[in-house]
């Protein structure tokens, strides 16, 4: 069978049916019948499923292969999870059923409050927003907010240069102005470019949204003063929790200072990710930001039950329809309570574990922009290949034909060529050693001189090199015949 089939609406065959239903006795508006005129491919069974089948086998998943996307937290969902979030009493629960007959999904979006509150170290938790960018959003709103019950909602918003680009952009939704902070050549926070801005820009800051540990893999080893400085002037500590997988049960953020943070569900705690969705991002804050909080919220009552909190004055409001993606959250605290508080620490240390062993592996054979230990990622660039004439994006493409994802190429934007890895802790050593050994075969034929191959690269994939910019920018969407 071809790679390349055509798609069911050109396989359709006037007649065909692979479903045998009543025709409907009630016909739409116009008085046709819906189905003839809509135009639906007419074909078999065994075409839909194989048809999908081949599909399925052209998509590279976490579910078929090592997927080490630095930043993206691609790790395995584990299949209990998904059996629970299966369970008919979750599953068939309708948005609008009476708080009477929610007592247990509301009593499951308390009891996951909770592990948060105590995993984070910070009172206050919303679970409505629906990824990592959409809790930035809602944190900052609330930020906004408290400033302006203060009487003056400031004018900046601090973003290291090394922040994912939904940072600034979450600020510049919220009408800050953004003031990027330069990193150091140790790939921390310039404490001198932060010193600075605190001073020319001073009671004008509404907060510093920093990731940590950082999208360079590291720690910041200044979190504290950094907390302390903003505290002084009255701004707010955003933290950007995207990496908190590889601290969760070892730092609570609330403890180092902290005041606002978004962690991405689908990636500390194991719920399914990608396309934007359907993922979840819940905002811990301080009690001094508990009054912004969005509606609705759960409360347990003096008897026990649970009770849906929709209306509040100082709320920033409703920032998701009903209650975010509960399907998301029986998952999350699934993985919580199956891992239990001791089990969430050891997920932390094998996945900083996984990336150093990743690093140690790789760092003579690739250029280490800064020196380890790393967190949960690791940072190569690929400056001792360039001068082969082998670039970053060479590499990503020969890791295709070594039958591997790409690791996160180009990102962080302020190391030139880089190759952020995050191996995640649900791999095995052996997967980690294959990934390494396919690596350094790559760097050794860049030794070798071999870069006419590697532009040639990938050969054994459903597309042959692309031209990435055209396909970003003008994609083809509409199938030609
Ligand atoms: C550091 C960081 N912040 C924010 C985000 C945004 O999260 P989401 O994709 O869930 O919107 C990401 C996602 O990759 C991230 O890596």
């Amino acid at each position: 069978m071809p790679f390349e089939t055509e798609l069911l609406i050109h396989q359709s065959v006037k007649g065909r049916y692979g479903v045998d239903l009543p025709t409907p006795e009630v016909r739409n508006r116009t008085g046709l019948n819906a189905r003839s005129e809509i135009g639906l491919p007419e074909v078999s069974e065994p075409q839909v499923v194989r048809h999908y089948t081949r599909l399925s086998h052209q998509n590279y998943s976490i579910d078929g292969n090592f997927y080490p996307l630095g930043s993206c937290t691609m790790k395995h969902n584990p299949r209990l999870n998904e059996k629970l979030a299966r369970l008919e009493g979750f599953a068939n629960l309708h948005p609008l059923q009476s708080e009477e007959h929610s007592q247990g999904a509301l009593e499951l979006i308390y009891q996951l409050t909770d592990w948060l509150k105590k995993l984070s170290g910070l009172p206050g938790v919303t679970l409505d927003p629906a990824a990592g960018a959409h809790g930035e959003l809602t944190g900052m709103m609330m930020i906004r907010k408290a400033h302006e019950a203060k009487g003056n909602p400031r004018k900046v918003v601090l973003v290291p240069d090394s922040a994912h680009g939904t940072n600034p952009a979450t600020a510049a939704t919220c009408k800050y102005t953004i003031v990027t902070i330069k990193t150091g050549d140790d790939g921390m926070v310039d404490m001198d470019a932060f010193n600075s801005a605190i001073e020319t820009h001073g009671e004008d800051i509404a907060a510093f949204m920093l990731t940590n540990p950082s999208t360079c893999g590291l720690f910041e080893p200044n979190v504290k003063v950094i907390a302390d400085t903003l505290h002084s002037i009255g701004a707010y500590f955003y933290c950007d929790g995207a990496n908190f997988n590889a601290i969760v049960g070892k730092v609570k953020p609330g403890d180092i200072g902290v005041d606002v943070m978004q962690i991405n569900l689908h990636k500390t705690f194991s719920t399914p990710h990608g396309g934007g969705g359907p993922g979840s991002g819940p905002v811990m804050v301080t009690e001094e930001l508990v009054p912004y909080l969005p509606i609705p919220y759960v409360e347990k009552k003096e008897d026990g039950t649970f009770t849906l909190i929709k209306e509040n004055e100082t709320t920033i409001g409703r920032i998701k329809g009903f209650h975010g993606q509960f399907g998301m959250m029986i998952r999350a605290l699934a993985y919580m309570m199956s891992h239990g508080a001791d089990g969430l620490q050891k997920v932390a240390e094998d996945a900083v574990l996984n990336a150093n062993y990743i690093l140690h592996n790789l760092k003579d054979d690739f250029h280490v922009p800064y020196p380890g230990p790393c967190m949960h990622e690791c940072l190569l660039t690929h400056k001792k290949q360039k001068e082969n004439g082998v670039t970053t994006m060479d590499i990503a493409k020969a890791l295709l034909d070594a039958g591997f994802h790409p690791m996160t190429v180009y990102f962080p934007l302020v190391v030139d060529g880089a190759m952020l890895i995050e191996p995640t802790e649900t791999e095995s050593r052996e997967t980690l050693d294959g990934f390494i050994e396919a690596m350094k075969t790559i760097a050794k034929r860049a030794r070798e001189g071999d870069a006419d191959a590697f532009h040639a690269q990938p050969q054994t994939t459903f597309r042959k090199r692309l031209d990435e910019t055209r396909a970003a920018r003008k994609p083809v969407l509409v199938e030609e015949k």
